[in-house]
């Protein structure tokens, strides 16, 4: 029998917020006739198309709505079309994953402070899209701290996306710090990417190769699968374990397996037995 090794991050799968999300979602499905998500509810196709099936709809537009109830996804939205979602006076569900709300409320009282506002993140992500409708026309977002930074201010206050990484918002504000008279940094990183990323680059250090489960479309996973690489270590992004096949694998590898916060366990689990069935039952082609 080939030696095998599968090691699993203790804290892989949905976080406190996505949980949370799906449970209102599922309270809501159960409540009334009509229900959409303004966006997918989660960035894991798999999963949207499990609440699909359940009833629940997506709308891309707020111009979509007319009567249905309206579930706020865990990303939050813009203070605009919060706005506009309030004046259709539809029933609305607010799953906002409350550490991003905290993030937005940072947002507003450092610029109400005078602060020129830095965020880290990605200018197209809806959680981005979302700090910035808080906020006054001097604040920018950075997706990475060799970007070319142009101040036009020396009251500077730095905040990230909850997904982003520690490391790269440390560099961040190293930077910043030269460039400014005053920096106020608030790290609203969140505590469930932390875990994730630290137990990521801990499995990626012991084994041979790993297995980044989740949404090709949800950043915090494609934050694990950089973290995984910038270890050095032979890592696929999945979505599922229909992805993974025997030519992946050598003899006796260790194998990690990680999964971004919005992976259900049922995904994760498959992704286990298909490798434990290649790896640890002599069904390699070597
Ligand atoms: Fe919230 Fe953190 Fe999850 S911000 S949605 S608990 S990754």
């Amino acid at each position: 029998m080939t030696k095998c090794s599968i090691e699993i991050s203790e804290h892989s799968g949905f976080c406190f917020g996505v949980e949370r999300a799906i449970q209102m979602a599922l309270q809501a499905l159960k409540e009334y006739e009509n229900v959409v998500t303004l966006g997918p509810i989660i960035h894991n196709p798999q999963m949207v198309q499990y609440l699909q099936k359940k009833g629940l709809g997506c709308v891309n537009s707020i111009e979509e709505i007319t009567d249905q109830v309206v579930i706020i996804r865990s990303h939050g939205i813009t203070n605009e079309n919060y706005k506009k979602l309030q004046e259709k006076n539809v029933i609305i569900i607010d799953a906002t994953c409350p550490i991003v709300k905290k993030a937005q409320n940072f947002a507003k009282k450092l610029t109400a402070k005078d602060y020129q506002l830095v965020i880290l993140g990605e200018k197209a992500h809806p959680e981005v899209e979302a700090l910035l409708s808080y906020v006054d026309d001097k604040s920018i977002v950075v997706d990475n701290p060799n970007e070319k930074l142009e101040l036009d201010d020396m009251k500077i206050a730095l905040i990230a996306q909850t997904t982003q990484s520690e490391e790269t918002f440390e560099l961040l504000g190293f930077k910043l710090l030269k460039m400014c008279r005053e920096l106020h940094v608030v790290k609203t990183i969140c505590n469930a990417t932390k875990l994730r990323q630290e137990e990521t680059r801990m499995i990626a250090k012991k084994v041979d190769i790993m297995f980044i489960v989740g949404g090709k479309n949800s950043a915090n996973t494609t934050r694990l699968a950089e973290i995984a690489r910038q270890e050095r270590c032979e890592s696929f992004h999945i979505e599922t374990a229909d992805e993974i096949h025997n030519k992946m694998f050598r003899s006796n590898q260790k194998v990690g397996i990680c999964a971004g916060a919005s992976t259900p366990a049922w995904i994760i689990n498959n992704v286990k037995n298909k490798i434990n069935k290649y790896l640890c039952e002599d069904n390699l082609n070597v």
